[in-house]
């Protein structure tokens, strides 16, 4: 493939949830209106019937329910190589994990090196781990967050891409607060891959720089 080749080639982004899917819905979304030049090859899910895989199967995606069984947490063993070998068959380029509820092991990310994300409801390093808008409330913090960043072997420990802080109001619940981020999230994580897209991220240590756009 020569250089000019590459650069108008498109992203193949492989997704991967357990949940609603409201962030699948804004890659697909910014997809359509010309605000992430890519393409969503693949959409996985560990939960059977998913929200997620019904968004992608209303746009004739392709998606498919994978069990990770036998594992409760983890994604993990042939489970794992099951979906590397589907994410492969679709020629993803990146992954985007979102709420995909098990912690990735070393052999998916070896596959895909430093091409899958994660997004995460809080402002990293605060509040890893699972409802973070909830520990960020119940600790008394006054701004929450969400956060784009590269998947590594730790729990939402990776090189952080993007975040976004929004207030947390005194007649905040749990959903309240988690509605006001995810409008965030649902902004964030498309524009994080259209700088994959581009082209224009770049790795140093935990720090991850922004090309100007050429
Ligand atoms: C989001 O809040 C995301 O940050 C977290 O899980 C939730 C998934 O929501 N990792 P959705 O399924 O994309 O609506």
């Amino acid at each position: 493939m020569t250089t000019e080749q590459q650069s108008n080639a498109v992203l193949k982004i492989g997704i991967i949830g357990s949940g609603k899917g409201s962030n699948a819905l804004s890659i697909f979304e910014a997809i359509d209106r010309g605000a992430l030049k890519a393409e969503v090859t693949i959409v996985l899910s560990d939960v059977e019937g998913a929200g997620i895989l019904n968004h992608a199967i209303q746009r004739d995606i392709p998606a498919r329910f994978i069990s990770a069984a036998p594992f409760m947490t983890k994604l993990d063993g042939e489970a794992q190589q099951d979906y590397i070998d589907v994410l492969r068959e679709h020629d993803v380029d990146v992954i985007a994990l979102a709420g995909f509820m098990r912690i990735v092991k070393p052999d998916l990310l070896a596959a895909f090196p430093n091409r899958v994300l994660n997004i995460h409801p809080a402002l990293l390093p605060a509040f890893p781990g699972m409802y973070s808008w909830k520990q960020a409330l119940d600790y008394g913090a006054k701004i929450a967050g969400c956060t784009v960043h590269f998947v590594d072997t730790g729990t939402d420990t990776g090189p952080i891409i993007i975040q976004r802080s929004v207030p947390i109001k005194e007649d905040d619940d749990a959903g309240t607060l988690h509605a006001r981020i995810q409008i965030q999230e649902h902004a964030i994580y498309p524009e994080a891959l259209q700088l994959i897209a581009d082209n224009r991220l770049r790795i140093e240590g935990r720090r991850v720089f922004i090309a100007s756009p050429s």
